[in-house]
């Protein structure tokens, strides 16, 4: 059975998909569907193109416009590496914006313990973190797979009471594997995947055509704009900070109006395109969505007050319900980390009389996730690192209960080579570009299992390997120390 997925505009299925992310420098504000097409015609003009993952080099022409091209997600491990002639490919490209505003939080805790924050997605804070991420189980493309065809159901107005499905996931495993991470890197890219940035581009086209030519986040927000979800149903009527209004950086400018306009390049100064008549574009197709993560701080939904626990944890759902209602065109991802402390087993804790605290809060938990259910707008993340602990019934309502371990060798290379790469691009130290993946790859045909990366090294703990090789090695000789460790590959 294959189920569509939201990424997966027509194609000709002949042809090998490349995903290409785009992303737009914040303050640029020419619609993403006329920088998609440009990308695309750039992308198009390449003769050949190698099949792995990783950044595209962004033509100086496009480099006021494009901040990022990073091809993500391929699929197919039989053409891993391959070059591939221009006439072989179609390339499926997803601009988008990334929101810079760090997270907001409430005060409605314990004891003025934020409950949460809130992110708005794509965010910068998590730019990154689903390439950085390396896993040799595949759980990124399940979680991803999972993901999708949750939200086509959703989509399609699929009878969850014929279909069950609850849009829960429990991610679980030793600490440090990068559950938390994984949880917020998979919200930011359904977020991408589901166009956040289209609502941005439908308000713009409006005020192009009323001849304004605003920069994005200046613009004023429309009531239900979708720019805040949780945040708004608790504190109606509070404003949203907007991130400062830049000048613009240029602009790739649509001739007629999209998905059929045609594009050109203009290079815009700073500021020049508020001159440039802007043609009346009607408002797009696509629907208009907007993507939020909402952490939830389970610790602080603990009160030391007796039963208290089970209603804070009951008002903060019927929070995130009402934005659900308030804008039922924004999406919500609910991470709830270390998920075990809202619903440890009931077992264990109510034996007594009276049920405890802790016991009030899994039931409210587990009413209250029946009641999100009912939204199709919503997904709920959780982790947790002692699945044993978990209450049956919350095991029961996850739809993917997904085991997180420690990294295998090849992702262990994958960590370590990454950061590596990460000190040569910041100059730390000095690389040949495809050296370290060249040398491994030899050397990975001819030895059955690593041993360079077991010995000593905690999981999670990869990333700072890098750091701690650097620290030991500064004294005698530098960081090269590090090079030559991982040239043995
Ligand atoms: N497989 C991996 N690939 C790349 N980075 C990883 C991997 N596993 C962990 N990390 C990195 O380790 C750090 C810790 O990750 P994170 O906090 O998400 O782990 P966690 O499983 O949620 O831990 P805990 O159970 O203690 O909450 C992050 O910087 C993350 O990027
Ligand atoms: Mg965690």
């Amino acid at each position: 059975m294959t189920v569509p997925s939201p990424s997966s505009g027509a194609h000709d299925s002949s042809k090998i998909v490349m995903p290409v992310q785009c992303c737009v420098h914040t303050n640029v504000c020419t619609p993403m569907e006329c920088v998609e097409q440009n990308v695309k015609q750039y992308l198009g003009s390449l003769s050949k193109v190698q099949y792995v993952e990783g950044l595209l080099e962004v033509p100086s022409s496009m480099a006021g416009v494009v901040e990022e091209l990073r091809v993500v997600n391929l699929c197919r491990d039989d053409l891993w590496d391959q070059w591939l002639l221009a006439w072989d490919v179609t390339w499926q490209i997803r601009a988008f914006q990334l929101d810079d505003d760090p997270a907001m939080s409430d005060d409605e805790g314990e004891e003025g313990c934020p409950a949460y924050s809130e992110w708005t997605l794509p965010n910068r804070a998590f730019h990154g973190s689903w390439s950085s991420l390396h896993y040799d189980t595949g759980v990124k493309s399940r979680l991803l797979r999972y993901a999708r065809s949750a939200l086509s159901f959703s989509r399609a107005g699929v009878d969850s009471s014929l279909v069950c499905w609850n849009r829960v996931v429990l991610l679980h495993g030793p600490p440090g594997t990068g559950k938390t991470t994984l949880c917020q890197a998979l919200a930011q890219e359904l977020a991408i995947e589901m166009g956040g940035a289209r609502e941005d581009e439908t308000r713009e086209s409006v005020e192009g055509s009323v001849g304004g030519s605003v920069a994005k986040g200046s613009a004023e927000e429309p009531p239900g704009s979708g720019r805040s979800t949780a945040r708004s149903a608790i504190e109606a009527g509070s404003e949203r900070s907007d991130p400062a209004s830049g000048a613009r950086r240029g602009a790739l400018a649509c001739e007629t109006p999209p998905p059929s306009s045609r594009c050109r390049r203009v290079d815009d100064e700073a500021g020049g395109s508020s001159a440039r008549p802007r043609t009346p574009r009607s408002p797009l197709p696509a629907p208009a969505r907007r993507a939020t993560l909402v952490e939830v701080h389970a610790h602080s939904l603990f009160s030391r007050w007796f039963s208290e626990s089970g209603k804070l944890v009951a008002r903060l759902f019927s929070h995130l319900r009402g934005a659900l209602e308030d804008e039922p065109d924004a999406f919500l991802f609910v991470l709830v980390d270390e998920v075990e402390s809202l619903s440890a087993s009931r077992r264990a804790g109510g034996s007594g009389g009276e049920p405890a605290d802790a016991v009030r809060a899994v039931n409210a938990l587990l009413t209250q996730l029946d009641a999100l259910r009912r939204h199709p707008n919503v997904m709920v993340l959780t982790t947790s690192n002692i699945t044993a602990a978990i209450d049956v019934a919350f095991l029961d309502r996850a739809d993917v209960r997904a085991y997180v371990g420690p990294p295998a060798a090849q992702a262990r290379f994958a960590i370590l080579a990454s950061s590596v790469a990460e000190l040569g691009r910041a100059g730390v130290l000095e690389l040949k570009p495809g050296t370290l993946q060249a040398r491994w790859r030899r050397a990975w045909g001819e030895r059955e299992d690593s041993r360079m990366l077991e010995d000593g090294d905690e999981e999670g703990d990869l990333n700072r390997l890098v750091v701690r090789a650097d620290y030991w090695c500064l004294p005698t000789g530098g960081a090269c120390r590090l090079v030559v460790r991982a040239d043995y590959w």
